[in-house]
């Protein structure tokens, strides 16, 4: 991290928080998509603006209020996010990817309904393709910006967490379970690149967001 100048003695950055489900659209009417909430990310922005620090936060479709003091940017697609976030992220100094990108998205969106076809038949199947990897994308030319990413593993967690910190080239992964998508507290395992390991069981949304923001802030402190 670039400490903080002279001719900036408040020490406040700018910060990129994105958030929420992404959708992607089958047809008009129809889309794949998942039960993130959006909650982490808004009380991650809404714990980043109450610092002092300039907030620009990319949310996918939900149904939250935008945290006082926060510029919000809607989107829908793992691609309008990726644009967005890459926009933002220009002019900033971190990036927190907290939203639950689609990995996948059909190959074509149809531009009328998907129809049955008067019956039909019995089975179907979607041809998908990859989405980009937006953390793994902006956080190759980082520079000295910091980057904190989530991971969301049923399984060996830990061992996962590592590999996605290594593999996305990220400074932090914030370890949580599926149950963390929807619910309003969570137990997260804060992998750092530098080998460290903080643990925070059942807190608050907004208690692990200002963890997370106390993070950065060390970092710029540095
Ligand atoms: N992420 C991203 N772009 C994607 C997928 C994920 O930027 N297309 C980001 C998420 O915002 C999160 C991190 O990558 O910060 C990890 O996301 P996760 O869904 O846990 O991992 P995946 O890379 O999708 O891998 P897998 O689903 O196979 O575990």
């Amino acid at each position: 991290m670039t400490p903080p100048s002279a001719s900036s003695p408040r020490s406040h950055g700018h910060i990129v928080v994105s958030a929420g489900p992404t959708r992607e659209h089958v047809d008009p009417v129809r889309y794949l998509s998942n039960e993130s909430s959006g909650r982490m990310g808004f009380a991650i922005a809404g714990a980043a603006a109450k610092a002092g620090h300039e907030v620009t936060l990319i949310a996918g479709p939900v149904a939250l209020p935008t945290p006082d003091g926060v510029q919000r940017i809607d989107v829908v697609s793992a691609r309008d996010m990726l644009a967005a976030v890459r926009k933002a992220f220009e002019s900033a100094d971190a990036l927190i990817m907290s939203a639950a990108v689609c990995d996948w998205r059909p190959r074509r969106k149809l531009a009328g309904k998907w129809r049955m076809k008067d019956g039909g038949t019995e089975s179907a199947s979607l041809d998908l393709v990859r989405n980009p990897d937006i953390l793994a994308t902006l956080a190759k030319g980082k520079g000295s910006r910091l980057v904190i990413g989530f991971a969301l593993e049923t399984g060996e967690g830990l061992r996962r967490a590592k590999a996605k910190l290594v593999r996305k080239n990220a400074d932090y992964v914030v370890l949580n379970d599926p149950s963390a998508l929807s619910g309003a507290r969570a137990s997260v395992q804060i992998l750092g690149a530098d080998g460290s390991l903080e643990e925070l069981v059942d807190q608050t949304k907004e208690e692990i967001a200002k963890a997370l923001i106390g993070l950065y802030d060390k970092c710029r402190a540095v």
